[in-house]
């Protein structure tokens, strides 16, 4: 037998396989000849051929630090058998030209900045995807790592891990430098002093037992002489118990403040020279400067620069404070959850209140713990006659179906008191 074919748009080859590149809808049939006797043509074949496929470029990191490199992912999604391009475009007067090609498992290491671009093509003939979207690679002179404090709130006589990070698609050979972070007011930021016997460590590092809120930085360095990156930005790790030689306290005395509120913030201790400092829930450290007015150790927050995150104090001799957690609320037509800025003893009582705009008790209000509803009747107070550490956790307040905040009650066993 021979063959022939009926496609919509083909002349047909006269073997019994016809090959084709799955492009468009088509439709197939096909008979057989022996000497000059022809069968029927067969059944109508459909083919619907799905969205030409694409393919994708991911890159490890988008930024190429001098004698580094960073690792190009190409793939297409829910198909295999894909070989892969990479297409390099050096800068805009150039041409997109291939680098590489024919790679089965899609993977570049790649040390030249540009813009980069991949496509996949399978079978015979070659079927190409269409290219991939663009991405920017660019080199810069210094990696700076990123430190992360784990947990980043103390509890008494636990450890603290430190891990800088950030340099995971880096060569290997790293070893990694770590630094307490000192407030400095004739540098009005922090000096950096190296802990004692962690030159050249692994990337994690354990602290046991802190026991005050504390910053830290760290850097890694590789070959000899050393050759550094630049520090990490400082991390912190707080701790909520005032001690006498540095304290913050917030008046009015809770974790929750409507934005139309005057808030102030008071630093006390040993020391004449304080700064206010916050992080942001962004993750952003800034300085009491311009964020409101200022008389001696008390300042006070003008709404506009008020924001929710953490807050504590650094005095002149390098001192830091307790720190605080404060949640501004914008909406004034929800509720306020009035809860203890500072942690609570074990076996004291404790009332949690649900007030309005002008600090009016609200009636028929909810309270939620850890975002279950407690069963107290509906008054505007929650008593908690001797507070237990189950009661620690986030609480929150509903009124006619408004929400406040939800804020973190901590609650300390009274052994720990004195650690
Ligand atoms: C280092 O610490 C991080 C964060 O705590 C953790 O995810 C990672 O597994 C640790 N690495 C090592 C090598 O212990
Ligand atoms: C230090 O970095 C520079 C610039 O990247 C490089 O030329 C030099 O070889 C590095 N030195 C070592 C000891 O790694
Ligand atoms: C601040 O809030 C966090 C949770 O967001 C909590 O872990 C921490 O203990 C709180 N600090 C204080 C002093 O309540
Ligand atoms: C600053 O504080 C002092 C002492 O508490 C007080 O006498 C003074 O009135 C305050 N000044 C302002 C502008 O509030
Ligand atoms: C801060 O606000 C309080 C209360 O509104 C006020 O008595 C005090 O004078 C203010 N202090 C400053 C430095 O503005």
């Amino acid at each position: 037998w021979t063959y022939e074919w009926r496609t919509n748009y083909r002349n047909s080859p006269t073997s019994s396989e016809y090959k084709i590149i799955a492009a468009d809808r088509d439709t197939f049939s096909c008979r057989g000849r022996r000497n000059y006797q022809f069968t029927q043509w067969s059944d109508d074949l459909s083919l619907t051929v799905l969205n030409k496929p694409a393919a994708k470029l991911t890159a490890s990191d988008t930024i190429i630090p001098a004698g580094g490199s960073v690792t190009l992912t190409c793939s297409v999604s829910g198909s295999d058998g894909w070989k892969f391009d990479l297409l390099r475009r050096q800068s805009v007067d150039h041409k997109d030209q291939f680098i590489r090609t024919n790679e089965p498992d899609g993977v570049f290491i790649i040390s030249d900045e540009g813009v980069y671009s991949c496509r996949g093509g399978r079978g015979d003939p070659v079927f190409y995807t269409e290219t991939s979207i663009k991405v920017i690679i660019n080199e810069i002179g210094q990696l700076v790592p990123v430190l992360s404090v784990s947990p980043s709130w103390l509890n008494p006589g636990a450890s603290v891990t430190l891990s800088c990070e950030g340099l995971e698609h880096q060569p290997a050979g790293w070893r990694f430098f770590w630094y307490k972070a000192v407030p400095d007011p004739s540098v009005s930021y922090y000096r950096f002093e190296l802990l004692p016997g962690t030159s050249g460590t692994e990337q994690n590092f354990t602290i046991n037992g802190p026991t005050h809120t504390a910053g830290f930085v760290c850097r890694a360095g590789r070959g000899e002489p050393v050759n550094y990156t630049d520090y990490s930005e400082p991390k912190f790790i707080w701790s909520a118990d005032p001690r006498p030689a540095a304290s913050l306290s917030v008046n009015p005395d809770r974790v929750q403040h409507f934005r139309s509120e005057s808030v102030s913030l008071s630093c006390e201790g040993n020391s004449a020279e304080w700064r206010v400092k916050r992080f942001t829930e962004t993750g952003k450290l800034s300085n009491f400067s311009n964020w409101g007015t200022i008389n001696g150790s008390t300042c006070n927050i003008t709404s506009y620069w008020f924001n929710s995150g953490v807050y504590w104090c650094e005095s002149g001799s390098g001192e830091f404070s307790n720190a605080v957690n404060i949640t501004v609320h914008d909406d004034d037509s929800a509720p306020l959850l009035l809860s203890p800025v500072h942690p609570v003893t074990e076996g004291d009582p404790v009332t949690l209140s649900c007030r309005d705009k002008k600090q009016q008790l609200l009636s028929n209000v909810f309270f939620y713990h850890n975002d279950e509803l407690l069963d107290f009747g509906s008054r505007g107070e929650l008593n908690i006659s001797a507070v237990s550490k189950s009661d620690e956790g986030f609480y929150k307040c509903q009124h006619s179906g408004k929400d406040s905040p939800r804020s973190w009650m901590s609650v300390r066993g009274e052994e720990e008191e004195n650690v």
